[in-house]
């Protein structure tokens, strides 16, 4: 009895991606990009045009989801225009506007009015309001997504609550800017063998969830690394990428008909740039910063400008005294599944059985990658360089930016404050209380003086 609630349990937990899609994806081969593109904007456009995941949602659902929003926002959204509805949609769900589109960044079109997701819901996102690809989606609130979703389906097209009873079981996300992404791999991975073939049912055989929340790396910092993931435990690899396009609605055969899209989508990734520092920079104090960084901060975090160097350190847990949920969070029966068959390209992937902490990850473009650490718990880099005064809960604005203290403009509190009542007006705080939230850690500044830190915040606006 126990084991098979397990099971069930499990299969539930990727249940949440696809129970919300009512169609099979549409055939791969009715997409293919204009001739004469490079690899990596090839990448760009199959990621902008081609379904690898189920539709999610059709148009008139999402334009009609308003009707199952709390008040006062559902009067206020009955009131407003079309136009201005849209807006506070993309805003309670942290979708993402691109210029020219009318889906949000990250969701693509089936040519029949339905919305499939794609890497990009995750990894495309804004900065003080600039929407930019490969930026983490700080804003995604996946949870209320298809929480709203499915209480839209039931209450307005006469689906049953038991259809979607389970897919609400094991959690997206609790805090809206992060995702349990991991989780969800160990998962869709856990119902395949080493060539991808779905397991029969009484094979599957899941490791335990440990479930945590993430805050996505920006992709321009992936051409340094040669390990993926903050715990660099595997070879970076465009098939490894590919786990997250795992959905039991694919294939085996399709998952690998994708196999050049995926170099393709790594090129693009690779190939995106740090955007710059928006504002100015006072550039000789950024050089007084710029020794400060050598003497404390590159020997783990590389150096910049000419010159460059990184070195892709694996920094033991209890030196850099992080949430370290992520680190116990990854079964070794998941690590191990990207060592042998397909997926590992045959033996090339290596794979890092027991990482012993995270990796200092380059720190090109950081001003624009708030918030800080794996899970995202540090809404500013002043408060990266002052441990003690970090915010135990925080929230933020939608498009604030704060240059002074360089990073998310937020309103910090002692504890969850007693106005966020449902949960979904709970998960738009940070919550460092909550497990694998903590803002503790990396205590590495605590060894400078104040002017010192001051001169560092400015450099780091530079690189
Ligand atoms: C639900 C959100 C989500 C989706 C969808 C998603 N990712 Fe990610 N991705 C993440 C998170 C979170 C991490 C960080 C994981 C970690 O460090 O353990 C990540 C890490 C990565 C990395 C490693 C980056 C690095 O610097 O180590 C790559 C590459 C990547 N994703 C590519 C993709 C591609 C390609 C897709 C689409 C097939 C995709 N992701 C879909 C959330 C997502
Ligand atoms: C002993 C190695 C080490 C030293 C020294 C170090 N760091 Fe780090 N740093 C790390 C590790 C490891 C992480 C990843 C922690 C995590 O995400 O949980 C990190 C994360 C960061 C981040 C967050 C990056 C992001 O994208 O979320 C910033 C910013 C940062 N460090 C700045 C600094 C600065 C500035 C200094 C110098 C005062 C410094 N670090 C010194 C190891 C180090």
């Amino acid at each position: 009895m126990a084991r098979v609630s397990i099971i069930l349990l499990t299969l539930w937990a990727f249940y949440p991606l696809i129970a919300l899609a009512d169609e099979d994806s549409p055939e791969s081969s009715t997409t293919t990009p204009p001739a004469g593109l490079s690899s990596s904007e090839r990448g760009l456009w199959f990621l902008l045009n081609k379904h690898y995941m189920a539709s999610d949602l059709k148009q008139e659902e999402f334009d009609n989801l308003w009707k199952v929003w709390p008040e006062p926002l559902r009067t206020e959204a009955e009131k407003a225009s079309k136009e201005e509805r849209r807006r506070m949609a993309f805003s309670r769900y942290g979708l993402i506007e691109m210029p020219g589109r009318t889906l949000p960044m990250g969701f693509v079109s089936d040519g029949k009015q339905g919305w499939g997701m794609n890497c990009l819901a995750c990894h495309g996102g804004k900065v003080a309001g600039e929407p930019i690809a490969g930026l983490p989606n700080s804003h995604f609130a996946f949870q209320t997504w298809a929480q709203d979703l499915v209480e839209y389906r039931v209450r307005f097209l006469g689906r049953k609550r038991s259809e979607f009873a389970q897919n609400l079981a094991v959690p997206l996300s609790r805090s809206n800017g992060s995702t349990n992404a991991q989780i969800f791999s160990v998962v869709l991975t856990a119902l395949r063998d080493s060539d991808l073939v779905m397991k029969p049912f009484k094979e599957i055989h899941p490791p335990p969830l440990i479930h945590h929340d993430l805050d996505a790396p920006a992709f321009w910092n992936l051409k340094k690394k040669q390990n993926l993931y903050i715990d660099g435990y595997v070879s970076k690899s465009h098939r490894v990428i590919m786990q997250f396009v795992m959905l039991p609605t694919n294939s085996d055969e399709r998952i690998k008909s994708w196999d050049n899209d995926f170099v393709d989508i790594l090129a693009y990734a690779e190939s995106v740039k740090p955007p710059r520092y928006k504002w100015p920079i006072n550039r000789e104090l950024s050089a007084k910063g710029e020794a400060v960084f050598n003497d404390h901060c590159s020997s783990c975090h590389g150096t910049y400008g000419q010159n460059a160097s990184y070195p892709e350190k694996m920094i033991p847990i209890e030196e850099v005294g992080t949430d370290r949920r992520r680190l116990d969070g990854m079964p070794l029966e998941h690590r191990k599944f990207f060592e042998h068959g397909w997926i590992s390209e045959d033996g090339k992937v290596k794979v890092v059985e027991q990482p012993t902490g995270y990796v200092a990850p380059p720190l090109d473009g950081v001003w624009a990658s708030a918030p800080y650490f794996h899970n995202g718990s540090v809404p500013t880099l002043w408060h990266v360089l002052h441990p003690d005064q970090r915010p135990k809960v925080w929230l933020r604005s939608e498009d604030g930016y704060d240059t002074a203290r360089v990073g998310l403009e937020v309103k910090e509190f002692v504890e969850l404050p007693g106005e966020a009542k449902s949960a979904d007006d709970k998960r738009k705080y940070f919550n460092t209380a909550l497990p694998g939230k903590s803002a503790a850690g990396h205590d590495f500044p605590n060894a400078l003086s104040e002017d010192e830190r001051t001169a560092l915040l400015e450099y780091l606006k530079s690189l």
